[in-house]
């Protein structure tokens, strides 16, 4: 395996285990949610799709999620692991998001869109050009449902223990 290949290979185990660990977590934050059954939605910065999954179990077979994410790897895992037909994953760049005005029941987006320079790794170059253009893409009484996991606060409070 090249130096390359080994890479995405760290990132997407790094990203399986993460994912792991806060699966209970956000699994309540998503029960919490109320996110209707059939319903239509799109997961911005799906990362490997495993949240993706979670929330497609909310909105049934009936339902219709689109997962976006710059990352060529991480759509291509995301794929190859759906078990749910009701997802479409996709590769896309949240500052230029191609969809039909009032298409979603709701977005979602967990550690993907705040405030920050781009040289700093912060994907979503101007956040409130973005939030109009999510209130664009939903349907009237539609939801936006954002979440950045502090971990500074988690970990220091694991070192405290
Ligand atoms: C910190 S990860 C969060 C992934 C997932 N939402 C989670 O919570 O596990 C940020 C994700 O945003 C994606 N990303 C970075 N820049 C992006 C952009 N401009 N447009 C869309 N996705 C982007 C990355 O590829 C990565 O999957």
């Amino acid at each position: 395996m090249n130096e390359k290949n080994q890479h995405q290979k760290n990132e997407l185990e790094i990203y399986e285990c993460l994912t792991i660990f806060r699966k209970p977590l956000i699994e309540r934050i998503i029960d919490s949610l109320d996110i209707e059954p059939d319903s239509t939605g799109l997961d911005i910065g799906c990362g490997i799709g495993m949240i993706t999954n979670m929330l497609a179990n909310r909105t049934g077979l009936n339902g219709k999620i689109i997962g976006l994410d710059i990352s060529e790897e991480f759509i291509n895992y995301a794929q190859s692991n759906s078990k749910q037909g009701n997802i479409n994953y996709l590769k896309g760049d949240v500052n230029y998001l191609n969809f039909k005005d009032n298409s979603f029941d709701w977005i979602w987006s967990m550690d993907t869109i705040w405030a920050g320079l781009k040289e700093f790794g912060c994907p979503a170059e101007k956040p409130d050009l973005i939030l109009n253009k999510l209130y664009q893409l939903l349907k009237p009484g539609g939801r936006v449902f954002f979440s950045l996991l502090a971990f500074t606060k988690i970990t220091s409070r694991l070192s405290n223990t």
